[in-house]
């Protein structure tokens, strides 16, 4: 069933587990998510950027995420991932979206809060939440790098409190030390920042650049109060060698897609372990 992801992060809030948020980029990908939290009866959230939603067709992708949401037997929040335009924003809320991320963190901090506070005006008044970002969060995003050092700029958590207030944001993924895409060095994750933002700040935690964190260093930053792991790269890496692998001997889609759905499907289940939200749909 769609929920609101807003239900889906407070309860994990609560129960001191995360809610998995995995990036799809094609059906495959979006099937092997569903399927798998429903093996797992795990609740789960399905996000994809502008970028995704440009390139692969934003009304077709937003319709068959949704249709796939409302038949899964478990709940699935459908939310919109790093948009620094508005435009996205409103599509995003007038197309069924339960949830959007406002990104302007790159912007002066009185900007980055009257982005966030404009974008809660609108998906309050669609029932959709709102997460916003501070500091930077390097990497590599939809193929194109956004940054070098996962270290620099880290958020500030007097500046924290400020946005989160100020604004009215629902969720807050603060920079803590990850990055977008894989880790040529495990990352250095400051888990003294979370524990401090979480008591500092009254609204989920969510911890971006999940694809490559050791898995200890998961958990330990879901003790330290992160609610929300997003997940994309490990998906869209498994699918490309489950794709290179199948297509040597087979040419029929469907076959490809069930090897598709073997394979991430296998790394979902494991992110849904660590994430602890098994069993908790
Ligand atoms: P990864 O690609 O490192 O998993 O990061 C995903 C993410 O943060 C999406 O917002
Ligand atoms: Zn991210
Ligand atoms: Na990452």
């Amino acid at each position: 069933m769609l929920e609101p992801s807003i239900q889906l992060l407070n309860k994990a809030r609560q129960g001191h587990y995360a809610v998995p948020a995995f990036n799809f980029h094609n059906l495959e990908i979006m099937q092997a998510i569903i399927k798998t939290a429903e093996k797992q009866q795990s609740p789960v959230i399905l996000q994809i950027t502008p970028t995704y939603l440009e390139k692969i067709g934003d009304v077709a992708a937003t319709a068959m995420a949704r249709a796939a949401a409302k038949e899964a037997k478990v709940p699935v929040a459908l939310h919109l991932d790093h948009s620094n335009s508005l435009s996205w924003i409103k599509w995003a809320l007038a197309h069924g979206f339960t949830s959007v991320m406002i990104d302007a963190s790159t912007l002066p901090l009185n900007e980055n809060i009257a982005y966030a506070r404009q974008t809660v005006e609108w998906a309050h008044a669609h029932g959709a939440a709102v997460e916003a970002e501070l500091g930077h969060i390097g990497g590599i995003e939809d193929g194109q790098e956004t940054g070098t050092n996962p270290n620099m700029g880290l958020a500030d958590p007097v500046e924290a409190v400020k946005l989160v207030t100020e604004s009215g944001i629902d969720a807050f993924a603060p920079a803590v030390g990850t990055a977008h895409g894989l880790y040529k060095l495990p990352p250095n994750i400051n888990f003294s920042l979370i524990d401090t933002l979480s008591s500092l700040v009254n609204v989920p935690l969510v911890l971006h650049g999940g694809s490559g964190i050791p898995d200890d260093m998961i958990r330990k930053a879901i003790e330290k109060g992160i609610a929300k792991v997003n997940i994309g790269t490990e998906l869209k890496v498994t699918w490309a060698k489950a794709m290179t692998e199948a297509l040597i001997t087979e040419q029929e889609p469907w076959k490809t897609a069930l090897k598709v759905h073997e394979e991430v499907g296998q790394v979902v289940a494991h992110k849904i372990s660590l994430c602890g939200s098994n069993g908790k749909a």
